[in-house]
């Protein structure tokens, strides 16, 4: 294991964040004059071979054990992989970019063999006002492959056990404790470990009434939001998470994943942008009477 070198740091008038090369791992992002809005362990992990606790690590070429439920590592290799800065620089509205891309090449020879097809993935990673973050496969080979993915981001929040999401009501969802498929009523709460599959496309907004804000998660070419908080016992059981860290976060994460692969013919690509941006709570916020 070696420890892992320094993120490059992004920033610009309107926010700055970074990002490790290892994974093209988004570890930190805040608009101007805000407080974090990604959430790290204290107890992470900085050395290679293993995920960083926090921040977006990008799940592919599956997720979780994958669709045969026994693949390793869990969540891919992409997040535990360096990946090639290609890009970096400001683009035309002034926001500070980088780009990353990853291929079979910078796959450790016995990961290489999970997932035996020809690809390229790129990493646009954006900051400013709004975390910007776009993920690109394109089939490089010549046969079709089908491929899970997410933007595992975790948001930091005042009070987890506090914080209303809107946006998932009436969609169903696979509850991963439970091993069922179930359907959203209203706005979740966190009351408990939570581990959701939804099959959702659209906005999604997490109120937090002790840090005043709501934090707006679009999202584009998805298929699947991934709701995660592991609650008291779950945190104590991973050494990467302090025992009662799971009140300072909430995963809200973009992908495709279990029964919404994505498909590719030689040649295709496909597209995965989740985006992040930093509301005031309002009074029409659901958890603004609880501030
Ligand atoms: C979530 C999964 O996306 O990630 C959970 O739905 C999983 O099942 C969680 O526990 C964390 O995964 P990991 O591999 O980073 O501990």
């Amino acid at each position: 294991m070696t420890r892992l070198p320094e993120p490059l740091s992004l920033s610009c008038a309107d926010g700055s964040g970074s990002v490790l090369s290892y994974g093209a791992h988004v570890v930190s992002w805040a608009p101007e004059d805000h407080e974090p809005v990604l959430w790290v362990s204290s107890r992470s992990y900085y050395e290679t071979g293993r995920a960083v606790r926090g921040g977006v690590p990008i799940c592919f070429p599956w997720f979780g054990p994958g669709r045969t439920g026994d693949m390793d590592p869990a969540h891919g290799f992409a997040r535990i992989t360096e990946w090639q800065l290609a890009e970096q620089g400001e683009d035309t509205e002034g926001h500070a970019y980088a780009e990353f891309t990853l291929t079979p090449a910078d796959v450790a020879e016995h990961l290489r063999e999970t997932f035996p097809h020809e690809f390229e993935a790129r990493f646009r990673v954006t900051v400013g006002a709004r975390l910007r973050m776009a993920l690109t496969v394109t089939n490089t080979g010549t046969g079709t492959f089908d491929f899970e993915e997410a933007l595992h981001s975790y948001l930091h929040v005042g009070d987890s056990r506090r914080v209303s999401v809107t946006g998932l009501d009436g969609v169903s969802y696979y509850d991963k404790l439970a091993k069922e498929q179930r359907r959203q009523s209203g706005e979740l709460t966190i009351t408990g470990e939570t581990d959701a599959v939804f099959a959702h496309r659209g906005e999604v907004r997490v109120s937090d009434p002790e840090l005043g804000r709501t934090l707006v998660i679009t999202k584009e070419g998805s298929d699947s939001t991934v709701v995660w908080n592991p609650w008291a016992d779950k945190s104590v059981a991973m050494a990467d998470f302090a025992d009662d860290e799971w009140q300072q976060m909430l995963c809200v994460e973009a992908g495709n994943v279990m029964g919404s692969p994505v498909r590719l013919a030689a040649g295709e690509s496909h597209i995965l942008v989740q985006s992040i941006e930093v509301q005031e709570l309002t009074a029409q916020d659901p958890a603004a009477h609880d501030a």
